[in-house]
């Protein structure tokens, strides 16, 4: 833990090189909420959705941007996120699938947490070559048993929509920083289910490759 902390202070560091056990958690360094990017209008006008990813690895300090931005913590008082929720369910986890691991983001430690080791970005490709490009992929998945309440039904279209919500926020940060990005549905959910143990009530909903 302690090492790991000594880690994440290394701002610079390209997070594809860190060495975490499974069940390991690296801390990220706290969102630079003054970096200066493009206004909210701009990033508006040139919101785009790319099939050309840069292969250059990710540092940490822009991951943490990233995850933040998504789905981060902004209202610690009230356990509230930059992503509205359906019922304030909170259901969207992110994973996090780079050349060499898989992580889970915790948005309350702003931290990623180690799944499991190895290159599983061909399972969110399902045959679009391009995403197996990409140095972060981010793989939304609903957690449908956070929801108190709702028919089945309702629950997968809530969950549909939360996830929407934090593709967006991807969406117009990458643009915002003139970074590339797509929101995709297409994968292998049965294999992403096994890799990662969800339960059946965890659902993949939305993949977004991101690059430089
Ligand atoms: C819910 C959703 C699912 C999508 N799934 C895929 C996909 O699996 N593969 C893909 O290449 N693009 C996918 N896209 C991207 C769309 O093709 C893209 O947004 C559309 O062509 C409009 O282009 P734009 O985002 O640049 O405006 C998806 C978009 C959305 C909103």
């Amino acid at each position: 833990m302690r090492k790991n902390y000594v880690l994440a202070l290394l701002l610079f560091l390209d997070f594809l090189n860190v060495e975490a056990q499974p069940g390991s958690m690296i801390p990220l360094p706290s969102p630079d909420l003054h970096k200066p990017l493009k206004s909210v209008m701009e990033a508006f006008a040139e919101r785009k959705s790319v099939r050309e990813f840069d292969t250059m690895s990710f540092q940490l300090s822009d991951l943490s941007q990233l995850l933040w931005a998504a789905n981060g913590v902004n209202r610690p008082a009230e356990k509230k996120r930059t992503a509205p929720s359906a019922m304030n369910a909170q259901d969207i986890d992110i994973y996090v699938f780079t050349a060499k691991e898989v992580f889970l983001y915790d948005a309350f430690f702003h931290a990623i947490v180690s799944v499991v080791k190895g290159d599983f970005r061909q399972m969110l490709a399902a045959g679009q070559d391009f995403v197996k490009r990409a140095p972060v992929v981010l793989l939304l998945v609903s957690n449908l048993e956070r929801f108190p309440r709702g028919t089945d039904e309702q629950k997968k279209q809530w969950a549909a929509i939360d996830a929407g919500m934090v593709a967006q926020n991807i969406a117009l940060y990458c643009s915002a920083a003139q970074w590339r990005t797509r929101p995709r549905a297409f994968m292998e959910v049965s294999q992403l289910k096994e890799l990662l143990h969800l339960s059946a009530a965890q659902e993949p909903l939305l993949n977004l490759p991101v690059s430089y």
